[in-house]
This record gives structure tokens, C-alpha cells and sequence, in this order.
């Protein structure tokens, strides 16, 4: 996971709603995350769909419903709320998504400590 004070990018490189899917580092150390923006708050979730740990988009920064109110896997169609990544609906229900600590200091998003 990368260290407090990474920056992740501009808050306004991100629609709202919209997502953003971020990877780091290679091999046994890839990490993957995705910030999701609405209602003009940003969060951020590690980016593995407790069902199959696999991550939530086959496509770049696809992580919403197409009305965009729900977070979306698209392996096998778990529902997770935007606001606290709990899954509604799907193979994973009552699950959630792990939430990491972000900030947004000078427009830009960055890593926080917890
Ligand atoms: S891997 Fe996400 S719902 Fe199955």
C-alpha cells in the first residue's frame, strides 16, 4: 500500500460520480485501489471484491453501476454501497469493501494515515 502523503491525482481528473482505478508496484507487491467521487465527497477502497479477491473492473475505471449509484464488480455483479463499500446484493452480501485513508490537500487526492 502506498505510504501516507502519496499523491493519487487531482480531484478534478475524476467525473462525479466517476471512478479511478490506481496500481502499484509489480508481482507479489502489486497493489490495486480506485477512488470513487460522488455527491462531491471522494473515497477511496482497495480494489478486491471480497467474493473471489479479484478486482472489481475488467475495464479501466469502470467501478459503477451504469446509473452510477452503486459500485459495481464486474466478475459476477456484486452491489456495494459508494458511501461505505458494504455489498447489498451478490455472491458476497453483507461483505465489504476494504475503505482506505485518503485526503485532499491543494485539489490534489493523497494517501492519509488511518
Ligand atoms: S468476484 Fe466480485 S462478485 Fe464474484
Amino acid at each position: 500500500m502506498p505510504p501516507p502523503g502519496t499523491a493519487l491525482c487531482r480531484l478534478d481528473a475524476i467525473d462525479d460520480p466517476g471512478a479511478k482505478g490506481f496500481v502499484f508496484g509489480g508481482g507479489t507487491q502489486r497493489f490495486e485501489m480506485f477512488l470513487v467521487r460522488n455527491d462531491g465527497a471522494v473515497r477511496a477502497y482497495v480494489n478486491e471484491c471480497p467474493h473471489a479477491l479479484t478486482p472489481l473492473d475488467i475495464w479501466p475505471d469502470r467501478f459503477l453501476t451504469q446509473d452510477e449509484t452503486k459500485i459495481v464488480c464486474a466478475t459476477h455483479a456484486a452491489l456495494f454501497r459508494i458511501e461505505d463499500g458494504f455489498c447489498t446484493s451478490g455472491p458476497c452480501a453483507g461483505k465489504s469493501l476494504e475503505k482506505l485513508a485518503i485526503e485532499v490537500v491543494d485539489g490534489v487526492v493523497r494517501m492519509a494515515a488511518k
